[in-house]
């Protein structure tokens, strides 16, 4: 019989992992809940035009890396590659800058890149994104750079570090562009192959490459070529940073991946997912409602790879504490008690503990077995004779004691030892 495997570049998430999962979007929404973030849900495919608008013609993951499909109706659709274009498309679409405040929105979910697969790198994946549209206050863009900052260490990462940079405006790039092509052309042919290419689509690229790094020493730097207003709002950026206490490196080789940026551009960094350093990025894009669009209105958003956060915490052995027990495990032995089975464990988990029970037609060593690899806090045990007293064993699994209770104060004394032991836990 043919057997299927998923598709190259996705991953299953498994129970076990799926609770690391949970925590770190726990972690992001409650970041979000106190930066006063909303969560917006947009679709996983878009019109292609509109990455092609917004991510840019010339970028890497509009040439080649897009998920795109004729629908039925022979319009050109794409999955999404990243959240913020479908987010601007929204806000855009919904009028929400008639709001006289400022749209401060979040989202978590998947991503599409056909990219090589490797450690890090997949074709489905998942990001974390916040987007704050209407207003080109510096201090946002530093409150975005702490909103990631923030992200990584309450999920418990260690040695992340911020690099910044500004990437100017469209104006000033196009400039920096000649300058820079001066730079390289005598080089040209001594590059590598991805350079090269890169020198006629977006030379700015050139300068992230690790390869020919050493080459670029005399490079010409971008923050040389800001205007008075450029630098003013880089300035007040990095104060802001400062008076925040967010370390950061001012890396003036620092270009993102897609064309939307102006002024600010930053990206999270780490070791140990093989040769990828980048973890998390964004930046300011005061061009890209307009693209597409809507009134002239500034933006600034951060991407952080889910991911790639997993990754890191795996390295880094940390394992966040999510409670996954079960408290009962109901075992009945015999005819009425099985009838009563389904009663007793519907009110355990309406009055909201966590309770499973046998569906196998098992016998009493298999249930206590299985009783025992559940891992449950109790095992609560019904036979015919407790019930027509109206009671039930219910046995402690860490201590092996075991007492009866009234069948009706079931609920209230598993709680009650439950509000107990976490008492006794958090004692010093
Ligand atoms: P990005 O740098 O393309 O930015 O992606 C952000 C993060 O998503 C990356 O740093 C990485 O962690 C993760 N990521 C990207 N591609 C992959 C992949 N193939 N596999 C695994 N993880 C990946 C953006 O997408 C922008 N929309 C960020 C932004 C929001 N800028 C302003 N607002």
């Amino acid at each position: 019989m043919k057997t299927f495997q998923k598709p190259p570049g996705t991953q299953d998430v498994l129970p076990n992992t799926v609770e690391t999962w949970q925590f770190v979007e726990k972690t992001a929404r409650d970041l979000c809940r106190r930066f006063h973030y909303r969560e917006i849900r947009t679709p996983m495919f878009e019109a292609t035009e509109l990455y092609q608008r917004g991510v840019g013609e010339t970028t890497d993951i509009v040439e080649k890396e897009m998920y795109t499909f004729e629908d039925r109706g022979h319009r050109s659709m794409t999955l999404r590659p990243e959240g913020t274009a479908g987010v601007v498309r929204s806000y855009v679409e919904n009028k929400l800058y008639g709001d006289p405040d400022i749209a401060k929105l979040y989202y978590i979910g998947p991503m599409f890149r056909y990219e090589r697969a490797q450690a890090g790198r997949y074709r489905q994946f998942h990001q974390f994104g916040v987007e704050a549209i209407g207003s080109d206050d510096p201090a946002l863009d530093a409150e975005v750079i702490a909103l990631g900052y923030q992200f990584y260490k309450e999920v418990g990462l260690n040695g992340i570090t911020v690099e910044i940079n500004s990437v100017g405006t469209p104006e000033i790039r196009a400039s920096f562009r000649t300058k820079l092509l001066n730079f390289l052309e005598p080089m040209r042919s001594s590059l590598c192959e991805d350079c090269q290419s890169r020198m006629d689509r977006n030379p700015l690229r050139v300068l992230d490459c690790k390869v020919d790094q050493p080459k670029f020493e005399g490079a010409p730097s971008i923050l040389d070529s800001l205007d008075e207003e450029c630098t003013d709002h880089f300035t007040q950026v990095r104060q802001s940073l400062d008076a925040m206490d967010i370390p950061y490196r001012i890396n003036p080789r620092l270009v993102r991946g897609l064309d939307y940026y102006t002024h600010t551009a930053f990206e999270y960094k780490a070791q140990g997912i093989g040769s990828i350093d980048t973890v998390g990025g964004g930046g300011r894009y005061n061009g890209l409602v307009a693209e597409v669009g809507g009134d002239d209105r500034p933006g600034v958003g951060l991407g952080i790879g889910l991911e790639r956060t997993l990754l890191l915490l795996e390295n880094q052995q940390i394992q966040p504490n999510m409670d996954t027990a079960l408290d009962v495990y109901v075992i009945t032995l015999g005819e009425n008690a099985d009838r009563e089975s389904p009663v007793i464990v519907q009110k355990l988990r309406n009055a909201g503990l966590a309770v499973d029970r046998d569906y196998q037609g098992r016998k009493m060593k298999a249930l206590f077995k299985a009783a025992d690899r559940t891992g449950a806090r109790f095992t609560a045990i019904l036979g015919d004779d407790e019930l027509e007293r109206g009671e039930i064993a219910l046995k402690n699994m860490a201590t092996g004691e075991q007492q009866h209770v009234p069948l009706s104060e079931l609920a209230t004394v598993v709680f009650s030892f439950i509000t107990e032991h976490k008492k006794g836990n958090n004692q010093p």
